[in-house]
């Protein structure tokens, strides 16, 4: 059951003006970690085919403005910033983060009034911190609420932010999200499928579940061998619409535009007893390392077998040539509850999953309860053998499973947290 050509586009296409960039702006996305900003200011970023100016004042106020300056187009990527607002470095007019001018310093003293200035305004959007990443949102008044996702909550948490681009169309990443097969052929058979050791095949799943659940859809899977109290079964991974993928981690798959995409991937560890009151005064990000040296794609790490899947399926996947199979029932779902958003923004209505009732958003429970599992320390026994459990997962030793890349002085920071290591670095 392939879909047609006009789906596709409607379905992958995200620039102002398209039905799919109507619904994605609905939605608040991850644009930046707020520790970037703390190193540098000026973000330049892309996001849904729009080309944007992020920017923290020194009084940490947050901006996201057009990137070229009202008067005469200068770029505000190469501004100062000010405790109240991002100076073009021009002519030096200032703009505050909602797009005020706020200063003409020639002008004003030329003219002797600020009539001029008080017809100039630079186009911004709205942006938000929540969780230790910078938020953006693009579309119509009344914006929805930045979801509390329930690891948000936790305390006591390592908490780390790894951002990558992807050079593909967005939606074959969240595809990917409501796939549980991939798990066993992608990852669990990577290593052994590329060097010839079939017999070193990982359990093959023998049913896979689906259900929608209230922010999106959810799925199960069982191994051969397993029953329904396994891990697997029990703990659904979640695909929260629209671009969302969790729950023992977060890996949004933000539009950059129609052929690349931001992944922007959150991790949080419980740290054990020892460890308490843990605190971070900002959630560290770092950048994935996705090549070699010689600019070979890596592979070792699960995220370097997603990308590089993704990537091969093109740069917008040719869906009138697929053939679905009973395991892509989520996909079928995913897609069906997109055309359902689709209808829904184009008669004027919200679409799924947007959060409106700051009390609903307190703190956004997950279907099942992996709350015990944070809210209470670990042994250090225990917290270590699921520390080893998810080094087995790549064929090199490393802390992050996800994917390489991981600075020396995060990997420190966080092996002290687990008690790794008895000293902080
Ligand atoms: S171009 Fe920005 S102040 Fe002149
Ligand atoms: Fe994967």
């Amino acid at each position: 059951m392939a879909i047609s050509e006009a789906q596709n586009i409607r379905l992958t296409r995200v620039g102002p003006d398209t039905p799919m960039g109507d619904l994605l702006r609905r939605y608040w996305h991850p644009i930046a970690a707020e520790a970037e900003l703390l190193e540098n200011p000026i973000k330049p970023v892309r996001l849904l085919a729009e080309d944007l100016i992020l920017y923290r004042t020194s009084n940490g106020e947050y901006g996201l403005t057009e990137p070229h300056c009202p008067h005469r187009r200068a770029a505000f990527a190469n501004g100062y910033v000010e405790p109240d607002g991002i100076r073009c470095s021009y002519h030096g007019w200032k703009f505050a983060p909602d797009g005020t001018c706020i200063e003409q310093p020639y002008e004003e003293m030329a003219s002797g009034h600020t009539r001029f200035r008080a017809q100039i305004c630079a186009l911004t959007y709205r942006v938000e911190v929540k969780a230790g990443l910078v938020w953006a949102y693009l579309g119509p008044d009344p914006a929805p609420l930045i979801p509390t996702w329930e690891p948000f909550t936790f305390e006591h948490c390592f908490k780390q932010i790894v951002i990558h681009e992807v050079d593909c169309n967005w939606l074959q990443c969240q595809e990917n999200s409501i796939d549980p097969l991939h798990f066993e052929w992608l990852h669990g058979n990577w290593t052994p499928g590329q060097n010839g050791h079939r017999e070193a095949y990982s359990a093959t799943h023998v049913r896979l579940g689906f259900e929608p659940w209230q922010y999106g859809l959810c799925y199960r899977r069982l191994h051969e061998g397993d029953d329904e109290t396994s891990l697997n079964w029990r703990t659904q991974r979640l695909s929260m619409m629209p671009n969302l993928f969790a729950p023992l981690h977060f890996e949004w798959r933000v539009p950059i535009d129609d052929h690349r995409t931001l992944g922007i991937v959150w991790m949080f560890d419980r740290v054990p007893a020892e460890r308490e009151p843990f605190a971070q005064d900002v959630i560290p990000c770092w950048h994935g390392r996705f090549h070699d040296d010689a600019g070979r794609p890596l592979t070792t790490h699960v995220l370097h077998q997603d990308v590089l899947t993704w990537t091969g399926q093109g740069r917008i996947a040719d869906r009138t040539r697929e053939h679905l199979g009973r395991s892509d029932e989520g996909v079928v779902m995913f897609r069906k509850q997109l055309e359902a958003d689709l209808k829904a923004v184009a008669e004027g209505k919200d679409p799924s999953g947007l959060i409106r009732d700051p009390e609903q958003n307190k703190c956004i429970r997950y279907p099942h309860d992996m709350r015990d599992a944070y809210v209470k320390a670990p042994s250090i026994e225990a917290l270590h053998q699921r520390l080893h459990r998810m080094r087995q997962l790549t064929p090199v030793r490393d802390n992050v499973f996800l994917v390489a890349g991981q600075p020396d002085d995060i990997r420190q920071q966080w092996e002290y947290a687990v008690a790794l290591r008895d000293t902080p670095p």
